[in-house]
């Protein structure tokens, strides 16, 4: 099957609003986000309720003005994709209630996307050639999952964190360090500076014959050494914080692919905005004669245009939900 057709996409599992128009599964012609982080930052992470209440209050305003911008009205839209889950679940039912508004009103399929899923479809918005068998590293705020695809629709998690996930540890080390939320972004800021062979943080699980990952011992030994050496010297500290986590990223996920016979790396998740992975991980693959793929920066952290993606996947395959799907907080990566 090969249909054609507008997918409107929404996206709010956590912080983000997004609203994206995408047609013939290739052509955005609209891709709008708003950011709720000023309202979040004082609190140094996401407050279930203000998201809930941040979206609701943009939603409808953000659809208007994507429509407006794709120069089209709600007819013209063929399904309507949404992130169905893991995530906030009051933030999840505004965009699942808008969507299934929608459809219902408009009498379009609906689509529930797992979020998961959108981040590594970020990767077919850049790359629209690209096929399968490949090693995806998906790093973002809530996940950390090593996943072998062998089909669009095969696919086999083989090694995730056994504690806290790569973002987790970027927003939680900067929070040690006194800087902003989100704490990818202020540690890669602040690690610009910085000397990242300064201090040697442990670099958990690196080296053994798995691909799991373990962050919470990292934090810990930031926290200490922060107590320990009060003056020292924050951009060297968030630098060096930064290489043992990009490190154990890259060698993991390298390794995985040579264990698996596959030499095509994708990264997803918001911590694939992470500059010096992608250096890191690109110097590497050219040592090793592979290639690694990124979604463009700013599709790498949550937004509609991979919900869209993702949508448009399953809208070719009819893997469509009716109205009765519901909102799946803890919804896992091996579930479409
Ligand atoms: O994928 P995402 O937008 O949301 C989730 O689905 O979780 O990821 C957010 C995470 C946050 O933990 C944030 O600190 C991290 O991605 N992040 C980064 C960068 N930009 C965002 N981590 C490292 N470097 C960055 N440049
Ligand atoms: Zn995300």
């Amino acid at each position: 099957m090969n249909k054609k057709g507008i997918i409107l996409g929404i996206e709010s599992s956590c912080d983000d609003t997004g609203v994206a128009i995408l047609k013939n599964g290739t052509e955005l012609l609209s891709n709008k986000l708003a950011s709720q982080i000023d309202f979040h930052r004082e609190f140094g992470g996401v407050v279930p309720e203000i998201a809930s209440r941040k979206h609701l209050e943009i939603i409808n305003l953000l659809i208007d003005r994507a429509l407006k911008e794709a120069g089209m009205g709600f007819k013209d839209i063929d399904a309507v994709a949404a992130t169905k889950g893991p995530g906030l679940i009051g933030a999840l039912l505004v965009g699942i209630c808008v969507s299934k508004t929608i459809s219902f009103t408009y009498d379009i399929p609906f689509i529930g996307v797992n979020h998961l899923m959108g981040h590594i479809y970020a990767n077919f918005l850049t790359y629209p050639e690209l096929k399968p068998p490949f090693i995806i590293m998906l790093v973002s705020g809530g996940h950390t999952e090593i996943i072998l695809m062998k089909d669009y629709a095969d696919y086999e998690v083989i090694g995730s964190t056994l504690d806290d996930a790569a973002g987790e540890a970027f927003d939680k080390g900067a929070r040690v360090l006194g800087l902003n939320y989100p704490g990818g972004p202020s540690i890669q800021k602040e690690s610009q500076n910085g000397d990242e062979l300064s201090i040697r943080f442990p670099q958990a699980l690196k080296g053994k014959n798995n691909f799991n990952f373990s962050f919470s011992g990292l934090k810990t030994s930031l926290l200490y050494y922060m107590k320990e050496n009060p003056d020292a010297s924050i951009c060297n500290a968030a630098a060096s914080y930064q290489y043992a986590v990009v490190n154990v990223i890259v060698e993991k996920v390298f390794n995985a692919a040579r264990k698996n016979g596959i030499n095509k790396i994708l990264f997803a998740g918001g911590v694939a905005a992470n500059n010096n992975l992608r250096i890191k991980a690109e110097e590497k693959a050219k040592k090793w004669g592979y290639r690694v793929y990124f979604p463009a920066v700013s599709e790498c952290t949550d937004n509609a245009a991979m919900i869209a993606k993702a949508g448009w996947y399953k809208y070719q395959n009819n893997l469509i939900e009716g109205l009765d799907c519901n909102v799946y907080p803890s919804l896992s990566v091996s579930e479409l």
